[in-house]
């Protein structure tokens, strides 16, 4: 907890996606699949898939350059990158490293966290306990992903949902003691792992030829499984943050969901009486882009307006691990 009585703001949000678009009719002529029925059980219109040159780094980059130039900070100055993903540009070193390179950050410690898609939150978390134990006073958190390089493309229950991209925070210690992260929540279920996950590709059950000929290097999901579990956890998580805070119900100005699928997202905005005006969607335009989800929504919702100073945020995610976790913040 907070030792130094330092409160972490969110000095800078960034987000980048890449240029190519693939909407529901560009699928429904790869997979047996309409756009009525991608739309009507997921709210998904269309999504960005990364050029065959882009790695995750390369999105991480853009974000991260973005949110450090709206926080005014110059990435000479930075002293943690982390960035939360769950396709690294290579299983070692870390794709935060490549962001290091890339931005000039020679003086920060850099590091990959994986949490699928519940990533940026537990990335924030760490960034928020860095900044407030007085250790760091400039983080730089990334949540970015090609998840289009790990899909198959002949399996329609999973690659009409994914997405590329990236965003990014820059953490300061704040000056007020009001602004800033108030609570962070994370939660873990391991026995659920295989409902959603890549089974082959490293060390279980490293690449042959016949673990890519079975395409088992790519998402696989028990999409109805995971479905109900994300509405009953990310239903406790959201009372917990309210719990935790002693919230009411004006409490919440807006929320930031995981943007996996509309429905899952009105089941929470329902569970917290607040109407969708409140909520920042994006899923129908990023389709769900796993850790760079919540950090690209938050960055649409800061650059566009809705999101200003003095208000109260809900930030939520859902994702592999299976994992959860949420954070409230006074921006
Ligand atoms: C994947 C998901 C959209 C599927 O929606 P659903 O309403 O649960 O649909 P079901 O899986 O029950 O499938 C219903 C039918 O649609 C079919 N279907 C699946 N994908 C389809 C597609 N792209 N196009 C057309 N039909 C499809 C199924 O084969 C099934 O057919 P059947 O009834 O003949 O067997 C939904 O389960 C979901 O969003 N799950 C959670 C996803 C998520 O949040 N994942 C990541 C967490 S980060």
């Amino acid at each position: 907890m907070a030792a130094t009585g330092i409160r972490t703001v969110i000095a800078g949000t960034g987000s980048y996606l890449p240029e190519k678009v693939i909407t529901n009719f560009d699928l429904e002529k790869m997979v047996d699949t309409t756009d009525e029925w991608i739309l009507s059980r997921t709210g998904i219109r269309e999504r960005h898939m990364a050029a065959p040159e882009q790695a995750t780094s390369d999105l991480a980059t853009e974000a991260g350059r973005g949110a450090l130039e709206m926080a005014g900070v110059d990435p000479a100055d930075l002293d943690l990158i982390i960035v939360a993903t769950l396709t690294p540009d290579h299983y070692f070193p870390s794709t935060a490293g490549f962001v290091q390179r890339n931005i000039g950050a020679m003086k920060a410690a850099a590091f990959d966290l994986e949490a699928a898609c519940t990533g940026f939150i537990y990335a924030l978390t760490i960034g928020d306990l860095f900044i407030r134990s007085g250790t760091y006073s400039k983080v730089l958190v990334i949540g970015a992903e090609v998840l289009t390089r790990f899909l198959n493309w002949e399996d329609r229950e999973t690659c009409v949902l994914f997405g590329d991209g990236a965003g990014a925070a820059v953490l300061v210690p704040g000056s007020d003691g009001k602004k800033g992260i108030i609570s962070t929540h994370l939660h873990s279920d391991g026995s659920m792992a295989e409902l959603l996950y890549a089974p082959a590709g490293v060390s279980r059950m490293p690449i042959t030829k016949e673990a890519i000929d079975q395409k088992l290097n790519t998402v696989k999901m028990r999409g109805n499984e995971v479905f109900k579990v994300a509405v009953t956890r990310l239903s406790e998580v959201v009372d917990e943050v309210i719990q935790a805070n002693g919230l009411g119900e004006d409490d919440i100005d807006f929320l930031v969901p995981h943007q996996a699928n509309l429905r899952i997202i009105q089941a929470t905005a329902r569970k917290l009486k607040l109407p969708m005006e409140k909520v920042i969607v994006t899923v129908d335009v990023h389709g769900n882009t796993s850790a760079a989800s919540v950090p690209l929504a938050l960055d649409v919702a800061v650059r566009s307006g809705r999101i200003k100073e003095g208000d109260q945020v809900l930030l939520e995610a859902f994702g592999g691990g299976l994992t959860w976790g949420a954070a409230f913040v006074r921006w």
